[in-house]
């Protein structure tokens, strides 16, 4: 009778406790890891040179190296590629965005965390700021260390993104970009510095928010995020933009010859207020009265191109990139040209996306 009774407190005890342990589990959001290479997964023969190969380590090793990212969230990881980000292409951006859109439309995830290279990082980021059609959270992060190195930069980066994404308080941030325990958003944030830790910055703005003992804190929002995002879901390909660099005595040559290799938009990356010598702006406009879409933005760095001061834009049916950086710019006319031709529109979404 007497064992009976202990019995039955011992199950009753474990059915509780498994009880607990399923309440435990199933409060903790769910987090899907894509990674796609970089810096974040490179591997190095030795850990004090700076030699290594990016995108080399799987996203198992990844995870594996982060054990407290499980105490977050409940954590899923697929490799979508393994590459440079040098190597990044539309291919795997329509790859990445598709995927991200079916898992929340699945509800597979509450947040989706990116690992990339850091080199073409803001690039991806913004795509996937125009084409996610989700409030909830996705995060982008990369190192600028690989895996091996020691003081290593990715571990800590990895486990801030998925705070992040684990964060109500990401909802409706649109992609953000976890840097070396800043928070930036993904239409303003920029690579700045080859090789150094704090080379993510917003130049314009600065950071929307940072991690400090483990918590998310936000200050500011963009008022920039397009109401309407880009629907990629039947895209196989983007309309092809190149971007032209602006400098003293530049000769016409490289814009004739992305013209006349089909690109339908042009992006110069200009002087000052995106501005260009004649040679090259007769070429500009020439290009533009064929029906290529010229943006004017700028080589600076910072600060906006702004339409109709400097060069009568109306004229020459350009449009001007407004505060995107030429790399970021392209990504937007690519879309944009998804949708229209109407440089009018286009401009428009230069100024409200
Ligand atoms: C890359 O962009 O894949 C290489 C550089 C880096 O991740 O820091």
């Amino acid at each position: 009778m007497k064992k009976a009774v202990i019995y039955l407190f011992l199950s009753m005890l474990t059915l509780q406790i498994q009880a607990q342990s399923n309440a435990n589990s199933k409060a903790l959001p769910r987090v899907i890891i894509l990674a796609t290479g970089g810096t974040i997964a490179g591997a190095g023969e030795s850990s004090t040179r700076a030699a290594y190969t990016a995108g080399k380590v799987p996203i198992d090793d990844l995870l594996n190296a982060v054990p407290q990212i499980h105490e977050l969230a409940s954590i899923k990881g697929e490799q979508i590629a393994k590459i440079g980000s040098q190597d990044m292409s539309i291919e795997v951006w329509l790859k990445l965005s598709k995927r991200i859109n079916e898992i929340f439309k699945n509800n597979e995830a509450d947040g989706i965390v990116v690992t990339h290279g850091t080199d073409t990082q803001e690039e991806t980021a913004y795509f996937l700021d125009l084409t996610v059609q989700s409030d909830k959270p996705v995060v982008i992060v990369g190192a600028m260390r690989p895996s091996t190195a020691m003081s290593q930069d990715g571990n800590r980066n990895l486990l801030d993104a998925v705070t992040i994404a684990a964060d109500p308080k990401s909802q409706g941030k649109g992609v953000v970009s976890a840097m070396n325990e800043l928070i930036f958003d993904a239409r303003d944030v920029t690579k700045t510095n080859t090789t150094g830790l704090s080379t993510f910055q917003s130049r314009n703005f600065g950071p929307i928010g940072l991690l400090y003992d483990g918590k998310v804190n936000y200050y500011y929002q963009s008022t920039r995020n397009p109401k309407e995002k880009f629907d990629v879901t039947k895209l196989t390909s983007l309309p092809r933009v190149d971007i032209v660099y602006g400098y003293a005595d530049a000769s016409p040559t490289t814009i004739n010859a992305v013209v006349n290799d089909g690109a339908k938009g042009i992006v110069y990356a200009g002087m000052g207020n995106g501005n260009y010598n004649e040679a090259v702006g007769k070429a500009l406009a020439e290009a533009s009265k064929k029906g290529v879409t010229v943006c004017r933005a700028a080589r600076a760095g910072s600060g906006r191109v702004t339409l109709e001061n400097e060069v009568d834009d109306k004229a020459l049916g350009f449009v001007v990139s407004d505060d995107l950086n030429p790399q970021k710019a392209r990504v937007l006319l690519m879309l944009a040209l998804t949708r229209t031709s109407d440089r009018d529109k286009i401009q428009q979404m230069f100024f409200e996306y």
